[in-house]
C-alpha cells in the first residue's frame, strides 16, 4: 500500500509538531531545506522520537565522501528517508548508500521539475536532450548504484515503474486533488493515479497544510488512494 508522506513546509519546529499533532495516524513527515536549516537535526530526532518516519529531503550533490558524511548524520539523527541528486555521479551514489546501511532509503532525484530542455542542455553544455530519456538513464543509474529509489514527477511513474521493476520506491511530489489549487505544480496527478501509475510514496504539503481543517484534508487524500 503507498504511503502519504506530509511536507513539514512550515516555519517552525513548534509549527511543524502543532500540525502532525492534528493528523491522525500520521506516519511519514517530510523535513526541507528551509525548516532543516532554520531548526537542525534536532526536529528530526524530536518527530522519529513521536514515532514518526522522517524524510528528509536535503537533495545532496558533493563529492563522495562529503556525502557519504551527511548520509551518516542524517542515520545518527533517526531520519528514515533522504535524497541525493543522481547527476552527483555513480560513485557518490554508492558512497551514500554504502552509508545509509539498512536503516535509511535513499532515494535518487532525476531532472529537477524545474528544468525546460533549453535550461537543462544550458547547465550540462548538451544539445537536443530528450529529458524523458534523461529521466530513464538517471533513474538507472541510481538503481545501479543501490539507491532504494528515485524522486520523479507523478507524471513519470508509468514511464518509470517497467524499467525499475516492482520493487524499488517511486516518491511523487505534485500530488493535487480535483479541487485544490495547483499552486507553482505545473505537472499535478491525483493521489489514485499516481498510486494507479505505481507510486510508492505521494508527497503532499499546501494541499494539507493550507486547507481549512487539515485532518479533513489528509483524510480525503487518504481515502483517494484506496
Ligand atoms: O505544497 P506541495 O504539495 O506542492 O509540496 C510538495 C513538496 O515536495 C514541497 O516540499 C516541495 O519542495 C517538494 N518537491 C517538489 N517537486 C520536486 C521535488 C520536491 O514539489 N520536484
Amino acid at each position: 500500500m503507498a504511503e502519504l508522506i506530509v511536507a513539514l513546509d512550515v516555519e517552525s519546529a513548534d509549527a511543524a509538531e502543532r500540525l502532525a499533532d492534528r493528523l491522525p495516524g500520521l506516519r511519514w513527515v517530510k523535513v526541507g531545506s528551509v525548516l532543516m536549516g532554520r531548526e537542525g537535526p534536532d526536529l528530526v530526532r524530536r518527530l522519529a522520537r513521536r514515532g514518526l518516519r522522517v524524510f528528509l529531503d536535503l537533495k545532496w550533490h558533493d563529492i563522495p565522501n562529503t556525502v557519504a558524511g551527511a548520509v551518516a548524520g542524517a542515520v545518527e539523527a533517526g531520519a528514515a528517508m533522504a535524497t541525493v541528486h543522481t547527476l552527483g555521479g555513480r560513485a557518490m551514489m554508492e558512497a551514500a548508500a554504502h552509508s545509509a546501511g539498512a536503516s535509511l532509503a535513499l532515494v535518487g532525484v532525476t531532472v529537477l521539475t524545474s528544468h525546460d530542455p533549453a535550461g537543462y542542455d544550458r547547465a550540462l553544455g548538451r544539445h537536443g536532450t530528450d529529458l524523458d530519456r534523461e529521466v530513464i538513464r538517471l533513474a538507472g543509474e541510481a538503481m545501479a548504484a543501490g539507491l532504494a529509489g528515485i524522486v520523479c514527477s507523478p507524471r513519470e511513474v508509468g514511464m518509470l515503474r517497467p524499467g525499475v521493476g516492482p520493487r524499488p520506491w517511486i516518491v511523487v511530489p505534485g500530488i493535487r486533488r480535483a479541487a485544490d489549487a495547483a499552486g507553482d505544480q505545473v505537472r499535478t496527478a491525483t493521489p489514485a493515479e499516481a498510486v494507479r501509475q505505481g507510486a510508492t510514496h505521494l508527497v503532499v504539503g499546501r494541499p494539507i497544510i493550507a486547507a481549512a481543517d487539515p485532518a479533513v484534508a489528509w483524510e480525503a487524500i487518504q481515502r483517494e488512494m484506496g
